[in-house]
C-alpha cells in the first residue's frame, strides 16, 4: 500500500492473453475477463505497516518505523519471534476469508516481502518465517472459494522508500542489478510453490512487484528489463500454466504500458495511478466526478490489457494515525511536514474506531465513494480494495464498513444508484 498518496493499483493483462486464459476458464480456472475481480487486500498482514496495526509500534522505540527496523529491534531480545509469529497467527483467521466469501468477494490480493523467500545476509535484520503463513492463508482461501493474488510487496533496497516497502528509507533497489536478481530469486520462490496444479483453481496471479517508484528514464528502463527477465525466469520454471503474471504500472500512467509486453507474452501488466495532494482539497461530490471521469481512461486500458485496480479506498483523506509513516502527521490537517492545504481539515472527525466522532455525513460519502469507484473499475476488468482490516483506521477497513453499513452486502449491491 502506497501510504504516501493513497494509490490505486492497477492490473493490466494483455489482450494476448485471453486465448489462452479463456481456454482454461472452461477448464474451471478463474474467469480472467469474463467476470469482475471484486477483492480484498489482506493488509498488514505479513508485511507490517504501522498505521495499520499501530499496536505492534506503539511500544518500541520512535526509531522502529517499519518491518527492517522491527527485525532490528527484535533481533538481539529473547523471545525474538513472539510476537511476530502471534502477529502472523492471529491477524487473519479462516472465518475472515469465509466472511469475504460471503459478503460476494471472489479474490484477495496477499502481500509479502523477498525476506520471506529467500536467505538473507547477516546485515538485513528482517525476521523471516511468513512464507509458511501465506501458504496458511492461501489454503483458507482455496477452502473458501476464493482466488489468490500475491503480490511482492518488498523488494531487496526497497522499490520505493515507503515502510509497506518493509524498508522506509531511499530508494536502493535501483541502484544494482544484485537486487533485480534477488527479487527474481524470492519470485522463482513463489512460482515454485503456487505453480503446482494444486493451486491451480486458487491461485491465479503472482504481482511481480508492487508500486515500484523510477523518477528517472534510466530508472525506467531498469524496472522494464527487470519485468522482462522476471517473466522469462518465471515462466521457464512453471509446471503448470495457470499463474497470471502481473506488472505495476510504476506511477507511470496506464498508456505508459500500453505496448508493453504485448507480443509474444501471455499476461499481464499491473500499474498504479492515485488520488493525490489535489484531489484532498476535492469536496465530496467533486471527488466522486473525478472517479467518473477516469471511466474513459480505464477502458481504453482494458482494450489492450485486461485492467484492475489493485489497491483503492474509499477514505477521503489521509488522515489514518500514521499513515504517512510512523510518527509523520497528515496533509488533511496540515501536520504533515511542510504541507500546506488550503484549509486545515479536522483529522478526528474523518478516521479512527470510534465513528460516533466523524462528521455526520461521512458515512454517507464513503458508501457513495465505495459504490462510484467500484461502478468505474467495473468497466474495466475489477477492483481490489484496500484493506480487509485495521486496528483503528475504520475509514480504511471494509469489514468497518460492512459492519456500519457503508458497503453494502453482497459488495457488489449498487443502493445509491
Ligand atoms: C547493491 O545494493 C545493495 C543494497 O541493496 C548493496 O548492499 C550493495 O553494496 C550494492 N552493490 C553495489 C555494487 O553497489
Ligand atoms: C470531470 O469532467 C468534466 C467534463 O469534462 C469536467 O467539467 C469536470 O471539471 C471534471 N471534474 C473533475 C473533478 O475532474
Ligand atoms: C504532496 O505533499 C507532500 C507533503 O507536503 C509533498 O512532500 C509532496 O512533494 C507533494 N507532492 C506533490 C506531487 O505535490
Ligand atoms: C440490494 O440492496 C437493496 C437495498 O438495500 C436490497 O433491497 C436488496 O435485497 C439487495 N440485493 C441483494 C441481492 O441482496
Amino acid at each position: 500500500m502506497l501510504i504516501a498518496s493513497s494509490s490505486l493499483g492497477i492490473l493490466l493483462l494483455s489482450a494476448a492473453a485471453a486465448t489462452s486464459v479463456a481456454r482454461q476458464a472452461s477448464q474451471g480456472y478463474f474467469q480472467w475477463g469474463s467476470a469482475p475481480i471484486r477483492g480484498v487486500n489482506l493488509g498488514g498482514w505479513l508485511v507490517l505497516e504501522p498505521w495499520i496495526t499501530p499496536s505492534i509500534f506503539e511500544d518500541k522505540p520512535d526509531w522502529v518505523v517499519d518491518e527492517w527496523t522491527y527485525g532490528a529491534y527484535w533481533r538481539d531480545r529473547r523471545d525474538t519471534y513472539s510476537e511476530i509469529r502471534t502477529h502472523w497467527g492471529s491477524w487473519f483467521k479462516q472465518s475472515d476469508l469465509q466472511e469475504m466469501k460471503r459478503v460476494g468477494l471472489n479474490t484477495v490480493r496477499i502481500p509479502i516481502g523477498y525476506w520471506s523467500l529467500i536467505p538473507l545476509s547477516t546485515s538485513e535484520p528482517y525476521l523471516p518465517g511468513a512464507f509458511d503463513y501465506l501458504k496458511l492463508g492461501v489454503n483458507w482461501a482455496q477452502q473458501a472459494g476464493l482466488s489468490v493474488m500475491i503480490d511482492l510487496h518488498g523488494a531487496p533496497g526497497s522499490q520505493n522508500g515507503f515502510d509497506n516497502s518493509g524498508f522506509r528509507g531511499p530508494r536502493e533497489w535501483f541502484w544494482n542489478q544484485t537486487n533485480a536478481d534477488r527479487s527474481i530469486s524470492a519470485l522463482k520462490v513463489l512460482v515454485a510453490e503456487f505453480s503446482q496444479a494444486g493451486y491451480a483453481n486458487t491461485v491465479t496471479a503472482i504481482g511481480l512487484l508492487n508500486e515500484p517508484f523510477p523518477v528517472s528514464p534510466d530508472q525506467v528502463g531498469f524496472l522494464r528489463k527487470f519485468l522482462q527477465d522476471s517473466y522469462a525466469s518465471l515462466r521457464a520454471i512453471q509446471t503448470q500454466k495457470h499463474l497470471v503474471i502481473v506488472i505495476d504500472s510504476a506511477y507511470q500512467g496506464l498508456p505508459a504500458w500500453q505496448d508493453f509486453m504485448v507480443q509474444g507474452y501471455y499476461d499481464g501488466v499491473e500499474t498504479d495511478c492515485r488520488f493525490n495532494n489535489y484531489t484532498l482539497v476535492y469536496g465530496y461530490n467533486q471527488v466522486l466526478q473525478w472517479f467518473c471521469n477516469q471511466t474513459d481512461y480505464f477502458r481504453a486500458s482494458d482494450k489492450t490489457h485486461w485492467t484492475i485496480i489493485g489497491e483503492f479506498t474509499p477514505a477521503h483523506t489521509d488522515c489514518a494515525r500514521w499513515l504517512n509513516g510512523r510518527c509523520r502527521g497528515a496533509r488533511w490537517d496540515n501536520s504533515l511536514n511542510g504541507h500546506r492545504l488550503t484549509f486545515p481539515g479536522d483529522c478526528k472527525k474523518k478516521t479512527g474506531s470510534d465513528i460516533s466522532r466523524w462528521d455526520g455525513d461521512y458515512v454517507e460519502h464513503l458508501a457513495r465513494s465505495f459504490e462510484t469507484q467500484t461502478y468505474v473499475y467495473e468497466q474495466a476488468s475489477g477492483w481490489i480494495m484496500w484493506t480487509w482490516k485495521t486496528e483503528e483506521a475504520a475509514d480504511w477497513s471494509m469489514s468497518a464498513g460492512i459492519t456500519y453499513g457503508w458497503i453494502p452486502t453482497p459488495v457488489w449491491n449498487k443502493t445509491r444508484g
